[in-house]
């Protein structure tokens, strides 16, 4: 159940949030369990805060699943997360069920074939949901999406002087979403990790000690209302 049935009164909530993932580490190195446990407890979290944010109407929900840098961990730890992204997707009715639209963000070539292949079966099965939606970032880095998209415009033949900032946007693996108002990062760290790096220009930020396996929707209910007192000028006054 929603700790809100309705939205409190004049609260308003970010069109998109995205969220880092962070801290699974530590939350099994506190309790003497292996790294992969960490992992498998944040994944449940994530499951349980994007029902939860599609229960309370977010439109636009983004969390960093794996980024370009994380194949440098131990290949235990890589093939742990690999598996329980497989799980996740196999039980493709987390979206149809709850009406959420789920797409992939990063390069998605690396990835092994059955992943690949379950991907697109989740994202054409759940092309028509009117719920969240939601994107999970897989070998996702900021930079190398940019250098992505400046590539496109280059091999699209694109003359520089017609290039603009929705040029750029449109060629983003984001491309068609709204930029995210919001970013929450738990864990204690003070980083954007290479993490929607151009879409972040004007987000604001939320951090918290919270290790994201003990995250819950009380803390995201804590985040939308500080971010209800945050004054948002986009450069004005
Ligand atoms: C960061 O914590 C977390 C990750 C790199 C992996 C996030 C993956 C999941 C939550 C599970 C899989 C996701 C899906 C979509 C099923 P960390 O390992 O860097 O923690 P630490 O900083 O405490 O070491």
């Amino acid at each position: 159940m929603p700790l809100f049935k309705k939205q409190p009164q004049n609260r308003i909530l970010p069109t998109h949030i995205a969220i880092i993932m962070d801290g699974n580490g530590r939350w099994a190195k506190k309790r003497s369990m292996p790294r992969s446990a960490g992992h498998v407890a944040g994944a449940k979290t994530f499951k349980n805060i994007a029902r939860y944010c599609n229960k309370i109407g977010l439109k636009y929900l983004t969390v960093y699943a794996f980024s370009t840098e994380n194949w440098k961990r131990p290949k235990d730890e890589v093939e742990g997360i690999m598996n329980l992204l497989r799980d996740y997707l196999k039980d493709a009715e987390n979206f149809k069920n709850e009406n959420i639209k789920v797409k992939f963000i990063g390069d998605l070539e690396p990835l092994a074939d059955d992943i690949k292949e379950l991907i697109k079966k989740d994202e054409d099965g759940s092309k028509d949901a009117t719920g969240l939606n939601l994107s999970i970032a897989i070998n996702y880095g900021g930079k190398d999406e940019i250098t992505k998209a400046v590539r496109k415009i280059v091999n699209e033949g694109i003359p520089a002087a017609e290039i603009t900032e929705q040029t750029i946007s449109d060629r983003l693996y984001t491309g068609g979403m709204p930029d995210p108002d919001f970013i929450i990062r738990p864990s204690g760290e003070y980083r954007l990790s290479n993490y929607l790096i151009w879409q972040s220009a004007y987000a604001e930020y939320w951090f918290s000690d919270v290790l994201w396996p003990d995250f819950t929707p009380k803390h995201l209910e804590k985040a939308i209302d500080d971010y209800n007192h945050r004054n948002r000028r986009f450069g004005g006054v």
